[in-house]
């Protein structure tokens, strides 16, 4: 305590956000011995509970399984070696495993949560949960400080690194001046409608159809789980999609022979999101790095969001270790660099699979163009496999 009412503590890395990037990121840092402390304005329960991501790439899995954090998901998850792509009634398997070697893994954002907070608070004082009104300064010197409050006391936290793993709506990105950052930005006109539910999915493998009454994903949480997701307009809200409209809107976007399968049940969770693409450039402003969300959104067709962000602590927690083992600097000058490489890849990618996927208007040479996109890929492998490699994630480098 400095003065009444008002502590201080220092740590090598502040992190802002406990989402999977702020708590992988310290995870990763604590097993290489370096300390840091992550402020989120949520209560753990609140964390663990958002239903987002389910989708893991292999190379998400590694890194998670490097983190010592992988146990509970390699029992509970499930591989998957493809998916479907539906269109004009019929389905085209994408045989990730014989096109790519590589699998993924369904396992829920909120589960791997769960496992790293548990990993993290093991730890006592390397998570402040519900830590209001973070504000950054001084991350142009070599001494940057965050300032919160947490349980009623204003405190301030001083560090030598910050991480800004908050998020898109996080306070890192936004304490940046405007003239230091660009951002590119695409708005799409229609949002996602999610339903959980404890139903089998209609098929063991996930399906993403294309339809002239918008698209429709069947994925799941596990074998009892299902999650689906309906193309809605932007203005909709859940009260006027009561679970029975939602059921039969989903059974006619579906090929007959899955809406023959699919069950229904009481939803377990409803909720609409935007569809966004946004990249932040540069990642780095002096010794804040912003990772993540904080950094980058795309919309979710493909499911690379949550994969980026660790794609993201991967570059700067090898870039930390090093500046900590050696004392180089290289490899954090070179995170924005390495970083960006990877994300507009995946921009492009999450870009072109909600365009070939989704009814964007009602114009007829844009919807025979897209006919024929889905017809060709269908039938090429050249035109397959490139989707396939996408969609398992580009190798880190
Ligand atoms: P986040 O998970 O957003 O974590 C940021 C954390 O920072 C949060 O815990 C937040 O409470 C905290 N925070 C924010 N502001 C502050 C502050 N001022 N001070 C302190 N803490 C703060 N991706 C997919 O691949 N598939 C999907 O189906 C999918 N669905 C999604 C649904 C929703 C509603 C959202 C929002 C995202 C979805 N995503 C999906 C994207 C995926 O969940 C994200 O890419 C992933 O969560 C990114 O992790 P992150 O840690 O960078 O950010
Ligand atoms: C899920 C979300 C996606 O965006 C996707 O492409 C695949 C799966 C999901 O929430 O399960």
């Amino acid at each position: 305590m400095s003065r009444r009412g008002h502590s201080m503590r220092s740590t090598k890395v502040a992190i802002v956000g406990a989402g999977p990037s702020g708590l992988l990121l310290s995870q990763l840092l604590g097993r290489e011995g370096i300390d840091s402390v992550v402020l989120e304005k949520e209560s753990r329960e609140h964390v663990q509970e958002r239903i987002r991501a389910g989708l893991l790439e292999w190379t998400t899995v590694e890194l998670l399984r490097e983190a010592g954090v992988g146990a509970r998901m390699m029992r509970e998850g499930l591989v998957h070696e493809g998916f479907d792509v539906a269109f004009a009634n019929g389905h085209r398997r994408i045989d990730l495993k014989g096109l790519t070697g590589k699998s993924m893994l369904v396992y829920g954002q909120n589960e791997l949560q769960k496992d790293l907070a548990a990993a993290r608070c093991d730890d006592a004082g390397a998570v402040l949960w519900e830590a209001r009104d973070v504000t950054l300064e001084d991350f142009d010197t070599r001494a940057p400080r965050v300032s919160y409050t947490h349980e009623g006391t204003r405190s301030e936290l001083r560090c030598e690194f910050l991480a800004g793993c908050d998020g898109y709506h996080g306070v890192s990105r936004s304490s940046v001046p405007r003239e230091r950052l660009a951002q590119y930005e695409r708005v799409y006109p229609f949002g996602w409608l999610g339903l959980l539910a404890d139903v089998p999915p209609p098929h063991e493998e996930l399906v993403y159809a294309n339809h002239e009454r918008g698209f429709a994903l069947c994925s799941m949480r596990s074998r009892g789980r299902s999650r689906y997701y309906l193309q809605c307009p932007l203005e909709d809200t859940v009260e006027e999609w009561p679970d029975s409209r939602f059921w039969g809107e989903l059974r006619l976007r579906l090929p007959e022979s899955y809406a023959r399968q699919l069950l229904t049940g009481p939803s377990l969770e409803k909720s609409i999101v935007p569809l966004r693409s946004l990249v932040t450039e540069p990642m780095q402003f002096g010794r804040l790095f912003l990772v993540g969300d904080a950094a980058h959104i795309v919309p979710p067709t493909g499911a690379k969001g949550l994969n980026l962000a660790a794609a993201d602590v991967w570059v700067l927690s090898r870039a930390l270790v090093e500046f900590y083992r050696k004392g180089s600097a290289t490899l954090l000058e070179e995170y924005s660099a390495r970083a960006l490489s990877r994300v507009w890849k995946a921009t492009r990618f999450s870009w072109w699979f909600t365009l070939l996927m989704h009814r964007f208007s009602a114009d007829p040479f844009t919807q025979r163009l897209q006919s024929a996109e889905l017809e060709y890929l269908a039938s090429s492998d050249a035109a397959s496999r490139t989707l396939a490699e996408n969609y398992v994630g580009l190798s880190f480098d």
